[in-house]
């Protein structure tokens, strides 16, 4: 039983640093209380940029925030500058873009690269944790999984975008980033306001995860995790979470900052005091109905929709007894895509990019830039001291090149 219990913990905590955050026992658990974002004037402002807060409503009620820097520090010319939204992954906001340095954060290299930079919080996590008429102390407020971020967080952003920009957009993912971008695309949300799209470690398909508890345990157990913690706000620093957490690390004798290595891969490049600021701020909650239908995605290794466990829920909610899929051959052939995957990354394993590139073939041939990066873990994407050289320097080119 007590071992059952763990392997659960440890899946739990897999994906809760799934990210990029090695658990922190230290963390203080963060005020649940709405606020106005202050992302620009903690993380950006700083920096000499300007910075703007938006806050759009999702057509389910969701309130969430974006943040825009207009131009770079030089100013320069504001004649069509062409806009970027940028999604961050699960567990984590909008913040992890602006956390190094200005010269190697991408949101604020794009801004001096001429870019209009967007920065997108999906629901639930601390800047956009407010709806029409719910609190998000309540249960009813949790009940979503990516599909809702699929269906109502992506496009709305995107919206947002073209109608203060009057331009169509790039798009920037990350990790959950990549996912719902993809799964967007095939469904053709919002496609005619998307000029082109980088996708950093994509996580389509989660089958060969090399973080083998994870694995093991999102297999056999996935029905017991909503047991445990009930259908609602999975929060890391929440009690519940991180007792069995901090059980897990202690009983099991496993040092719990290897996790970070263990877990998302060994990052060959990150800077010690951008990981004390990312440990200060994230990670961010998220809901447990999202990580179910992760774990559905790993176990199943196809892309559909949440699975509501039985025929007749299925029935009543899709109209047929297994959820609907997501046929990423509908992403239109010449959409630009640029992919860059890492041979250390234990969340984005080559041989699942593999899996989606598969999927991809039949894209035009010059509209697909794939890059593969042998030295980059999970993380290295957004915090690593060399990601610009290496990485995001190619995004301008490939952002660049596009008409
Ligand atoms: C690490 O981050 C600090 C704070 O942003 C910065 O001063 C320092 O130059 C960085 N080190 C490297 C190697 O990039
Ligand atoms: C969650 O929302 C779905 C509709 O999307 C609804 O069918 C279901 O009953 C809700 N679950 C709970 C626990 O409220």
């Amino acid at each position: 039983m007590l071992h059952r219990l763990f392997m659960i913990i440890g899946f739990v905590t897999i994906l809760l640093i799934s990210v990029f955050g090695s658990y922190n026992p230290a963390f203080v658990a963060e005020d649940n209380v709405a606020a106005p974002s202050d992302m620009c004037a903690t993380f950006v402002t700083i920096h000499g940029y300007k910075c703007h807060e938006y806050e759009v409503s999702t057509d389910d009620g969701y309130i969430l925030s974006a943040q825009r820097i207009p131009q770079g520090r030089v100013g320069g010319s504001s004649r069509n500058r062409q806009p970027v939204l940028l999604q961050h992954g699960i567990l984590v906001d909008g913040a992890t873009w602006v956390m190094n340095s200005a010269e190697q954060s991408l949101a604020m290299i794009l801004a001096d690269s001429g870019f209009d930079v967007w920065i997108a919080n999906t629901r639930g996590t601390r800047y956009s944790l407010r709806h029409r008429n719910l609190h998000s102390y309540n249960s009813d407020y949790w009940n979503w999984s990516w599909d809702d971020l699929v269906v109502q967080d992506l496009p709305t952003f995107v919206n947002l975008v073209y109608k203060q920009s009057g331009q169509k957009t790039h798009y920037v993912g990350h990790s959950l980033g990549t996912l719902i971008a993809l799964a967007s695309f095939s469904e053709g949300r919002r496609i005619d306001k998307i000029k082109s799209a980088a996708l950093l470690s994509p996580i389509a398909y989660l089958s060969h995860m090399t973080t083998a508890l994870g694995v093991v345990t999102a297999r056999s157990f996935l029905g017991e995790i909503t047991t445990i913690f009930g259908l609602a706000e999975f929060n890391p620093t929440s009690a519940p979470v991180s007792i069995f957490v901090k059980a897990l690390c202690a009983q099991r004798g496993i040092n719990c900052y290897d996790f970070l290595t263990a877990l998302t891969g060994k990052n060959c490049c990150l800077n010690a005091s951008t990981v004390d600021l990312f440990l200060k701020n994230e990670p961010q909650p998220t809901s447990t109905k999202n990580f179910v239908h992760l774990a559905q995605t790993v176990r199943d290794g196809i892309l559909r929709k949440y699975d509501y466990g039985s025929f007749i829920s299925n029935l009543a909610h899709y109209g047929s007894v297994k959820p609907p899929l997501y046929n990423l051959a509908n992403i239109p052939r010449d959409l630009p895509l640029f992919l860059s995957y890492g041979g250390q990354d234990a969340l984005s394993s080559t041989k699942d990019v593999e899996t989606l590139l598969d999927h991809l073939k039949n894209h035009d041939v010059g509209k697909l830039h794939v890059q593969y990066v042998k030295d980059f873990a999970h993380a290295d994407f957004i915090l690593g001291t060399t990601a610009k050289d290496i990485v995001f320097n190619q995004i301008i080119t490939f952002f660049s090149n596009q008409h």
